[in-house]
């Protein structure tokens, strides 16, 4: 089976719903990216940026895989796929997506605020414990914080991502802007023989050299031509 390496990042999800970050009515445009997504931002105001990130876990509540999810995750009937996403939904699981590696963190999980990437400090959030709450504790006594990787933290993940796109035959880039490090810099672990295809509205800036084949249009839409161009072996 051939490997297909997906990347993704908010204009994945774009379509269920869910904000992206950069785009004009953004994230980041109504709330500032070093308060709500810096460590220096959660160690200021922890209570600011828990209660943010508890609206924005029930609002993923709120949210559905759209048919581009859906489409990604049907491709494992033929390929060998991994998902590298940006994104901290759930939507790729929640299509059917078996192997997803979470490079910026899972907002339906929290963890230790003095030890974020001991996998044992991890805890899963279930309803009707959806919320964290300030005096929550990790299992080792710290403040329990969303499980998010936010500017300033190591990317941990990033490892086993740049493993998966070292070995890939098809990898395809769909809704991210490419300007967050170190996940945009993964294109350039692709194999000289691996067919990059990027699927994004915008005029996403990238590296020429790299040959991509650019479908400029939203995720569920290119993921149908896609599915076609790769039936059609092109
Ligand atoms: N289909 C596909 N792509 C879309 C759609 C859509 N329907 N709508 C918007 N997009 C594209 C935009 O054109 C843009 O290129 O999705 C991209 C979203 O870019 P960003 O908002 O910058 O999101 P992303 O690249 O995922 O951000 C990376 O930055 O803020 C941090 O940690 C956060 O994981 C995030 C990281």
């Amino acid at each position: 089976m051939k490997k297909l390496v997906f990347l993704t990042g908010a204009g994945m999800s774009a379509e269920s719903g869910i904000s992206t970050f950069r785009n004009s009515d953004g994230l980041w445009e109504k709330y500032p990216v070093e308060q709500v997504a810096s460590i220096q931002g959660y160690m200021a105001d922890p209570e600011l940026v828990i209660n943010f990130y508890n609206r924005l876990r029930r609002q993923l509540l709120q949210a559905s895989p759209c048919l581009a999810h859906r489409l990604v995750a049907s491709l494992e009937t033929d390929y060998a796929v991994t998902v590298v996403t940006q994104n901290v939904d759930d939507l790729h699981e929640r299509a059917g997506s078996s192997h997803i590696i979470h490079l910026h963190g899972e907002l339906l999980k929290a963890t230790s605020t003095l030890h974020p990437n001991d996998p044992s400090q991890v805890v899963t959030l279930r309803e009707p414990h959806l919320d964290i709450h300030m005096g929550q504790q990790a299992k080792d006594g710290s403040q329990l914080r969303p499980a998010i990787v936010w500017f300033g933290e190591p990317v941990p993940m990033i490892e086993p991502a740049i493993h998966e796109v070292s070995q890939a035959d098809i990898l395809v880039v769909i809704g991210t802007s490419l300007v967050v490090y170190p996940a945009a810099g993964l294109l350039h672990y692709a194999p000289p023989a691996c067919k990059i295809y990027l699927i994004d509205p915008a005029d996403v800036s990238y590296d020429p050299s790299l040959g991509i084949t650019h479908l400029q249009t939203g995720a569920s839409e290119g993921m149908k031509k896609l599915v076609e161009m790769l039936r059609k072996g092109s």
